[in-house]
């Protein structure tokens, strides 16, 4: 990944390809954001004027590149755009920051050495810049042929540009203990989010649910997480029903991974429980051409359940946080589960499975069950679970769902509060009906009508009593199918990993319940 470093040395004396500095949308035109002061000034004041000949505005995600000025070690200037000036006496906020960096490293694909130049006013201003420019120089292409057969394949693809090798922020000291903390969190959730990215970006074929749980386990090993996984025999013993049920038509086996961080025992302790079908075929109700062109993104939620577990630990989080993959394909077969066909579910309950593409929710019902019975304080799950909530939120909002609207709320500010858009969404209990069964307790469908919703209050009804509980549907923001913007890519976003994260140090921060 992109090396980080903090310098407070001037920018005329970087030995940089480039230097990057921020530029807003003012009343008049576009001005130039604080750290840049000493560029500017080297333009004899005019650096402003200059990026309105160019035809810059300072708008959100904007790039201009013109020459550096004369005495500069780097030959290049790169103007990023922050957006609209802040209020008077307030600063740029984290997320405006987080994309503006983001944006220029995502532009400077190619480039070895970037030194940032971005308005800096604390600690929280250097962990966003660094965490944007992480994320934004992330690229997957362990798959594109170099060109080259005697180097490692996926280095420097042929006609894709390497990421930005190396960031300098100017403006924050190296020294200071809070800026280093920041960049430390920082490059720990960056690292992990966009391993995340790697496992939603990498094919079926090559991710199927035990080659999930083998990268689980190297990195629990790495970062001194316990873990432990149930293959289909261990399943089938501890009668997860719903689990073997999704993964009956695959000829990879399912698995349910159980990820452990301890920070000790009179802590606080969190569940988090993620989706994680490594291809969603449909099964036997199989999806149409045009519906799963995309369907190896629906392990996101395990895959964001896997990357926080593994982030609490490496900032060694003074909460204990337990991460409950659920892996399985969804395939159709002869041995695969038909509509029509009863599971007898982990909790003892029986569900008629009217269709099997509404896979994810029987999965996540063992692993909530099962998570349940440790007694957390608190339990999430992640999931792509709905094309419903996609069609009500989007592609970049998540739905939070929950049983208790003080636990919804949090979540809906913690993930406002770490760049990620998402909106409360109720369970209203008249829709339960719809998912009554002639046969068995419950069916795996309900009402068309609130798709999103139905699949929610599923779930619901296999929490412990008594449990705080959310359900991030990421369905949409999960996977990027349009250009990258900020700091988002195209394809795996890491879409709530750093609510998740968040979440867990707020708990540790003792500002939760
Ligand atoms: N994985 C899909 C949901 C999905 C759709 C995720 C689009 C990302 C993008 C899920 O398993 C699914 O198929 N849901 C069905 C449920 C229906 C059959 C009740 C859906 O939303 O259509
Ligand atoms: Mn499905
Ligand atoms: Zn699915």
């Amino acid at each position: 990944m992109t090396a980080l470093t903090l310098s407070t040395a001037a920018a005329s004396g970087q030995r940089a390809d480039v230097i990057v500095v921020g530029v807003a949308k003012g009343a008049k035109g576009p001005v130039v954001a604080p750290g840049a002061e000493s560029v500017d000034k080297a333009y004899d004041g005019k650096l402003a004027s200059v990026l309105e000949t160019l035809g810059a505005a300072g708008a959100e995600g904007e790039v201009t590149k013109l020459p550096a000025p004369s005495g500069f070690k780097a030959p290049l200037v790169l103007a990023v755009g922050l957006g609209a000036v802040p209020e008077k006496d307030s600063g740029y906020d984290a997320e405006a920051l987080r994309r503006a960096a983001g944006a220029a490293a995502r532009a400077l694909a190619g480039s070895k050495k970037a030194a940032f130049a971005l308005p800096i006013e604390d600690a929280a201003d250097t962990g966003a810049i660094a965490e944007g420019a992480l994320l934004g120089a992330y690229s997957f292409d362990a798959y594109k042929d170099n060109g080259d057969d005697t180097a490692a394949k996926g280095k420097g693809a042929k006609g894709a540009k390497a990421p930005l090798a190396e960031v300098a922020l100017l403006g924050a000291k190296s020294r200071d203990k809070a800026h280093k903390a920041a960049v430390e969190r920082a490059t720990a959730v960056a690292e992990e989010l966009n391993r995340a990215r790697d496992l939603v970006n990498t094919p079926p074929n090559d991710l199927n649910p035990e080659a999930f749980a083998a990268v689980a386990t190297a990195a629990a090993k790495e970062h001194g997480v316990k873990i432990q996984v149930l293959d289909e025999k261990a399943l089938a013993k501890g009668g997860y029903g719903g689990i073997l049920g999704v993964g009956a038509g695959s000829e990879a086996p399912p698995r349910l991974v159980k990820l452990s961080y301890s920070a000790g025992k009179a802590k606080k302790h969190l569940a988090f429980v993620g989706k994680g079908i490594t291809y969603d075929s449909g099964g036997i109700s199989l999806k149409p051409a045009g519906h799963n062109e995309t369907m190896k993104c629906d392990m996101a939620g395990a895959a964001a359940v896997f990357a926080a577990v593994i982030t609490a630990a490496r900032l060694g989080l003074d909460v204990n946080v337990t991460g409950w993959l659920a892996l399985a394909e969804n395939m159709p077969s002869g041995s695969a589960t038909r509509p029509g066909d009863v599971l007898r579910m982990y909790s003892g309950k029986t569900v008629e499975v009217l269709n099997t593409d509404a896979e994810g929710r029987l999965v996540l019902a063992d692993a909530l069950t099962r998570a349940s019975e440790e007694k957390p304080d608190a339990i999430v799950d992640v999931a792509t679970l709905t094309g419903a909530m996609m069609m009500a939120l989007g592609g970049r909002t998540f739905g939070i769902m929950a049983n208790d609207d003080a636990f919804r709320t949090s979540v809906h500010e913690i993930a406002e509060e770490v760049g990620e858009p998402s909106w409360p969404m109720p369970l209203p209990e008249h829709l339960r009906k719809g998912m009554d069964s002639p046969t068995a307790d419950i069916a795996n469908m309900g009402e068309r009508m609130g798709g999103g919703l139905v699949a929610g209050l599923f779930l619901k009804e296999f929490v412990g009593e008594g449990i705080a509980w959310a359900h991030l549907d990421i369905a949409g923001p999960a996977y990027n199918e349009s250009a990258p913007f900020g700091y988002t890519p195209k394809g795996g976003t890491g879409s709530a990993v750093r609510t998740l994260v968040r979440l867990a140090e707020r708990t540790a921060a003792g500002d939760l319940g």
